[in-house]
């Protein structure tokens, strides 16, 4: 069983503050895997992840649905890939996803990552976004770094803490 929490994030601003509070643990190798329904937040997750990694403010975090693969500089360098076109994980390592997860000094954060779950590291971040309400969402984070989850927890401290069974 994967350690995890869930929050509801009740405005956008909540989300990213989130983002943020994650962006700051994140550790060189990390694979984020987020998924949820369009419209759920995923994107607007990684626009505060970004900030916390210290990706400029000016540099426009969108979605890579079309290019499949954007990136920015901060901390550390995020890699920001759409599954939302794939149908198999193969797609993404044709893509070049081993070279990504595994150059040093990145991130990876894969939106639509159940639509690839062979491509999906045991050891990632998984976040399951879900939409709740118009403003509303329910952010579900399994994370076998149990430590840095916790640290996150406490960051975001809410009501609904939980371990989430696997
Ligand atoms: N609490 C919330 N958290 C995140 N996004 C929210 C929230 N409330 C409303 N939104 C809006 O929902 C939309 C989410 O879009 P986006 O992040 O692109 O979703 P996805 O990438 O999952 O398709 C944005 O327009 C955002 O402003
Ligand atoms: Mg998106």
């Amino acid at each position: 069983m994967t350690p995890g929490f869930e929050r509801v994030c009740p405005n956008p601003q909540a989300t990213t503050a989130l983002g943020v509070a994650l962006g700051g643990l994140l550790e060189a190798g990390d694979f984020l895997a987020l998924s949820g329904a369009l419209g759920a937040g995923k994107t607007h997750l990684i626009k505060g992840i970004a900030a916390g990694l210290g990706v400029p403010a000016d540099e426009p975090v969108v979605s890579p649905t079309f290019v499949l693969v954007r990136e920015y500089q901060g901390r550390l360098k995020l890699y920001h890939l759409d599954a939302y076109r794939l149908t198999s994980a193969a797609e993404l390592f044709d893509l070049g996803l081993e070279e990504l997860t595994t150059e040093p000094g990145a991130v990876v954060a894969v939106e639509w990552a159940d639509r690839v779950p062979a491509a999906v590291p045991q050891n990632a971040c998984r976040i399951e976004m879900e939409h709740v309400a118009e403003h509303v969402r329910r952010v579900r984070i399994a994370w076998p770094a149990t430590e840095r989850l916790a640290a996150l927890g406490l960051s975001f401290p809410t009501a609904n803490a939980s371990v989430l069974p696997r």
